[in-house]
């Protein structure tokens, strides 16, 4: 079996190098923050002292941090992935960036000898723990072809769409609808709570498989938001600003206007600037309900 560097142990990170580890493939592991890494080394890991070590290492580098300018800093800075990089080094860049930041960073790769592919994921931790995500890969054929049977251990839907960026492309498109549908479940609770409607009531209809409201942001969400329970984050407001905002840069590139996308992301824009931005992005919730000067659910302002 491949061995596997994996650089970044955050939320998701963390779980997809479990899910690894117990599918057998020797794992080493780096995190910027030590302490996070150390279940996975109780489990049989081994610590690398940077993200270089961690390359140095193995066959395949998964990385899994933020943002652009994250997985740029652990790739290409002087202590990452590129500057162990060695002849048939694999990288895989899972987290959800920037498609010209992903198309750059691979350019880089191949300057190195390093093939690259860029494979965000859907699905949040407890999908991910279960080996159900779905992973939309960019890169070359050939590299896509040896690793779909260990991006396979992480996802149950493993889509190749084009060449390097167009993994990351698809990910801000689609993670566009999860921004809007946790913005609209949110609505619908608040506007419920205001019509003297138990919010649980419009919870427990939109669960109904098949029919047209149902949606996993009101599956996911709605919970959280009835108990004011943000945090740990299931996914943070600022990744949530941050994919948003992408969609709208692609959206600016390409002339099109996304107006429900840009509410949604308004409403992000808010709870970051009262320092929220960690929390949950449920926490759309709370401006809803001070807008409306309402509460939903039984601990309203237990952020
Ligand atoms: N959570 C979800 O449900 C979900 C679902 C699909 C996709 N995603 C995407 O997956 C990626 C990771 O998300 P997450 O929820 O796992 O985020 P997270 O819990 O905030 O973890 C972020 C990780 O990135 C590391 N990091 C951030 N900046 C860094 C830097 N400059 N240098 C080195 N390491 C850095 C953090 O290290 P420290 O531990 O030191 O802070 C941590 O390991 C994001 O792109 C996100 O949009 C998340």
């Amino acid at each position: 079996m491949e061995r596997i560097g994996f650089i970044g142990l955050g939320t998701m990170g963390q779980v997809m190098a479990q899910r690894l580890m117990a599918a057998g493939y020797p794992l080493s592991v780096w995190n910027r923050t030590r302490d996070k890494a150390e279940p996975l080394i109780q489990a049989g890991a081994k610590w690398a002292a940077s993200a270089r070590e961690a390359a140095n290492a193995s066959d395949i580098v998964i990385t899994m941090v933020t943002d652009s300018a994250a997985s740029e800093a652990v790739i290409c800075g002087p202590d990452g992935v590129l500057a162990g990089a060695h002849p048939g080094l694999t990288l895989i860049d899972s987290g959800s960036i920037e498609p010209e930041m992903s198309y750059s960073i691979a350019e880089r790769a191949k300057a190195k000898g390093v093939a690259m592919l860029d494979a965000p994921v859907s699905g949040g931790p407890k999908v991910a723990a279960e080996g159900r995500l779905g992973i939309m890969v960019g890169g070359p054929q050939e590299t896509f072809q040896a690793c779909e049977p260990l991006l396979k251990q992480l996802g149950s839907m493993v889509l190749y769409v084009g060449g390097n960026g167009k993994g990351t492309t698809v990910k801000l498109i689609a993670n566009l609808i999860m921004g809007v549908a946790i913005q609209a479940a949110a609505e619908s609770l608040v506007l419920a709570a205001k019509a003297g409607i138990d919010p649980q009531v419009i919870i427990d209809i939109t669960s109904l498989p098949g029919t047209g409201p149902q949606t996993g942001a009101m599956a996911t969400r709605g919970p959280r938001m009835m108990q004011h329970n943000f945090y740990p984050p299931h996914f943070s407001t600022d990744n949530m600003h941050k994919d948003l905002s992408g969609a709208l840069r692609l959206a600016e590139k390409f002339g099109v206007s996304l107006p429900t996308a840009s509410a949604a992301r308004e409403m992000l824009r808010a709870v970051k600037s009262q320092g929220n931005g960690r929390i949950d992005s449920s926490a759309v919730v709370t401006v809803l309900e001070a807008m409306a000067n309402t509460t939903i659910g039984s601990q309203p302002g237990s952020v």
